[in-house]
């Protein structure tokens, strides 16, 4: 029977990721409040955000600072642009301070609202870079098989998600996507770490030689995928990746998304993983996701051609109304504050421990194929058989069922196919991840025994 609440929600809103279908007679869970790493339903009842709402919540729910830098922002000045020429101080300062914290040298910053807007926005500035450059032939994008980047045409085009093209008539042209980094899955018999990054690389040089290198202009990657399973890369995977873009003249884009703002135990997702961006995307944790706000950060190369080409068309004809919106920016520069002042980055990493020790301990559980992360962030993956890896038939439902159980113990974590993925906020505590994996330990039990149920 569903609420009244409930009821209005399906007969008013298109729930995005959502089987829209099974949705009518399910309904949504209705959450109210939060308060640190807890929201509460409707009904009062806790549960420990697994996920940090959708990756993003780092600092946890009901922090007083960010609700005040909020209202104090608002209202000083709630809105002003910085379309031709205008600006305000939060953009400003934002800006210098991501260009402080970057791991790369930045030249500028833009600004945007998501993830999925500032992917579309490196995009579209390869292209510009690159007519700019006089090589207009210089316009392919490679992504990676399982990679996330986003759901608006460009960056939906850039995940490697069936799901995200299926009927969409995706992905557009001069999007390529080469193999996914995740040696358990999609390693050969007997192939080491080692030997699988090797060629892995290998198979980008194949495709970029293929393709032609003066077509190839951007290799766009995750530090650890995030939606398409949380993948943790072999070690030399990205300098090998990076050893081969380097020879063809491929930028490389570092989309942290998710691994900005120490998810992986360092402030950037590039430096555990030794990456060196060219062009970085961020969004979520930029706020805890308290306001919407993303953004690109900008290498000296790419915006000396976007001076040429201003100076040619006459203007920098992209931007989006909330581009640096001063609320946003206002709440961004507090988040990146208390970050630094409460040393988050080096709790994160403490934490980690513990909650990598717990996560791999699951590796034992009778379900479990694989268990795997990277400081704060983890996935389980539920098979049918340990030894062949084979996976339950997807129609059973077993990472949904699991995730449903879960939600019973008071966890929210989401099931990303039959992986179940953990991404607490970073202000998690020791004891509180060992709660986390109690009680997610016990859904696991759950799922194990209505299996065995039939
Ligand atoms: C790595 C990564 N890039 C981009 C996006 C898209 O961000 P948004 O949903 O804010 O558009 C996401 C969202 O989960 C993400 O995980």
């Amino acid at each position: 029977m569903l609420s009244n609440l409930a009821v209005r929600d399906v007969e008013t809103l298109v729930h995005p990721y959502t089987n829209l279908a099974t949705f009518r007679e399910q309904g949504p869970l209705v959450i109210e409040r939060g308060e640190g790493i807890y929201v509460y339903d409707t009904a009062g009842k806790p549960y420990i955000e697994g996920l940090a709402g959708l990756w993003c919540t780092s600092l946890g729910f009901a922090n007083a600072e960010l609700v005040e830098a909020a209202r104090e922002q608002m209202a000083k000045l709630p809105f002003s642009q910085i379309f031709a020429g205008r600006s305000h101080d939060p953009a400003i300062a934002l800006g210098e301070k991501l260009k402080e914290i970057a791991p790369a040298a930045i030249s500028k910053v833009f600004f945007c609202s998501s993830g999925s807007e500032a992917n579309d926005t490196q995009v579209k500035l390869v292209w510009y870079m690159n007519n700019a450059l006089g090589r207009p032939a210089k316009k392919k994008i490679i992504s990676r098989i399982k990679a996330y980047h986003g759901v608006t045409i460009a960056s939906a085009s850039l995940t490697g998600l069936t799901a995200n093209h299926a009927d969409f008539d995706l992905p557009i042209a001069n999007i390529l996507h080469t193999a996914c980094p995740h040696h358990y899955r999609f390693a050969e018999a007997g192939e080491s770490e080692e030997a699988f990054a090797t060629r892995l690389a290998a198979e980008l040089e194949e495709m970029i030689l293929r393709e032609g290198p003066e077509t190839v202009a951007a290799f766009i990657a995750e530090p650890v995928m995030g939606a398409g399973g949380v993948i943790v890369p072999p070690r030399t995977y990205f300098p090998k990746i990076q050893a081969v873009l380097e020879r063809y003249d491929v930028m490389m884009i570092a989309d942290e998304v998710i691994c900005g703002f120490g998810r992986l135990g360092t402030l950037f997702g590039s430096t555990a993983l030794d990456i060196r961006p060219d062009s970085i995307s961020v969004a979520k944790a930029l706020s805890s996701a308290y306001l919407p706000i993303g953004a690109v950060m900008i290498p000296e190369r790419m915006y000396q051609a976007m001076l040429d080409e201003s100076r040619k068309i006459g203007t920098f004809g992209h931007g989006y109304t909330y581009s640096g919106h001063p609320v946003a920016a206002a709440v961004a520069l507090k988040t990146l504050e208390i970050y630094e002042r409460d040393d988050i980055v080096g709790h994160a990493a403490r934490v980690a421990v513990p909650f990598q020790r717990r996560l791999k301990a699951l590796a034992e559980h009778p379900l479990i194929g694989e268990a795997r992360g990277m400081g704060l962030v983890g996935a389980l993956e539920i098979v049918a058989d340990k030894a062949s890896k084979a996976p339950y038939p997807t129609a059973k439902g077993v990472g949904a069922r699991c995730t449903a159980l879960a939600l019973e113990e008071g966890l929210i974590v989401r099931n990303l196919g039959d992986s179940v993925a953990l991404c607490p906020p970073l202000i998690i505590t020791e004891a509180q991840v060992d709660d986390m994996f109690d009680r997610l330990t016990r859904a696991l039990d759950g799922t194990r025994d209505w299996i065995a149920a039939g």
